[in-house]
């Protein structure tokens, strides 16, 4: 393999670029050519394609977004797009693509993988969602934006004895919620793959009250509904005032921590050692402290689980 290609898909995740820095530095430092492909599989299918140096890469590991711009493409779910992109990969004399991304682009990789071009998926979304990885690259900035967030609002609530709902990111997952509400001490956490009734919503707060709580913070993921909603149906049902913060893409920018910089550049360099050793159709992921990689296509057989042990921590934590 003499020259390979880098691209960042889907939602941007802090930690992004240095991951794609990490790529580029380890493949030259192994003798190889980089390109990078612009605003993701779009950018693949009309050739938006260039060369990156040593210095492409330079004073980037601590920005947030990233700098390959990134899209969601829906062409790229036909074929002929994923033919399209192919030609373009083979055209530039490419052999091997690095896909940093989440599921959607962990699809994308599957299926140049299943038409023979050799890939490698590197697990980067805030969501936390990718199975075969216990961290995404993105997750614990995004969770420490999020947490920053909560005790902001808690000065505020506790000063005016107030309920306040914060609704963070997490379409299909609860993974930003549960850490952010355990970590920022939420009295009630709900989550897409639990499902929390309105009364036990309203029971919980009413514990609290009971032994002279006169604030609280629910922390709601998107999944599940939306926050004035949830206000609405609070104050419809029980007469409860509450105040709604929606966090929205705040979470997805800012710095990296010093956690996702280190995350991203091993993934990043392994994604390069396996290329070198001519292994395509992998992903790579830290599982119990140590890297590893799997079949990227046997893998999204399978569901990334939510932190459910955190769930029922929440619940004891905040009784
Ligand atoms: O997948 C990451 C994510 O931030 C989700 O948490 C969120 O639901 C979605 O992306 C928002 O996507 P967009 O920025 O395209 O609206």
């Amino acid at each position: 393999m003499k020259r390979i290609a880098v691209l960042t898909s889907g939602g941007d995740a802090p930690g992004m670029n240095a991951a794609v820095r990490a790529v580029v530095r380890k493949a030259i430092y192994h003798g190889l050519e980089v390109y990078g492909v612009y605003q993701g599989y779009s950018g693949l299918i009309n050739g938006n394609i260039k060369k990156l140096d040593l210095g492409s890469v330079g004073d980037i590991i601590h920005r947030g977004g990233t700098i390959l711009h990134s899209a969601r493409c829906l062409e790229f779910k036909t074929e002929e797009g994923q033919l399209k992109g192919i030609e373009q990969l083979k055209k530039h004399g490419i052999e091997g693509l690095v896909v940093i991304g989440g599921d959607g682009s962990y699809q994308g990789a599957v299926k140049l993988t299943e038409k023979g071009f050799p890939c490698i998926g590197l697990p980067g979304t805030i969501d936390n969602d990718i199975p075969g990885t216990d961290y995404t690259i993105g997750f614990d900035t995004a969770l420490n934006t999020v947490v920053r967030a909560i005790d902001q609002i808690r000065d505020t609530a506790t000063s005016h004895d107030r309920t306040f709902i914060i609704e963070v990111m997490g379409r299909h997952a609860g993974d930003i919620a549960l850490w952010a509400g355990v970590a920022g001490g939420a009295e009630t956490v709900l989550i897409p793959e639990k499902t929390d009734s309105l009364e036990d919503v309203w029971n919980r707060l009413q514990n609290g009250v009971q032994r002279g709580k006169k604030h609280s913070i629910i922390v709601l993921a998107e999944g599940v509904g939306k926050a004035d909603d949830l206000a609405r149906d609070l104050k419809e049902k029980f007469g409860l005032e509450t105040r709604v913060s929606v966090l929205g893409h705040i979470q997805r920018g800012g710095s990296p921590t010093g956690f996702d910089r280190v995350l991203a550049s091993r993934f990043g360099a392994k994604a390069v050692e396996l290329l070198l050793e001519g292994k395509g159709g992998r992903c790579v992921g830290i599982v119990n402290g140590e890297l590893v990689d799997h079949d990227i296509i046997e893998i999204l057989k399978e569901k990334s689980e939510p932190t459910m042990d955190l769930y029922t921590l929440s619940k004891q934590l905040s009784i």
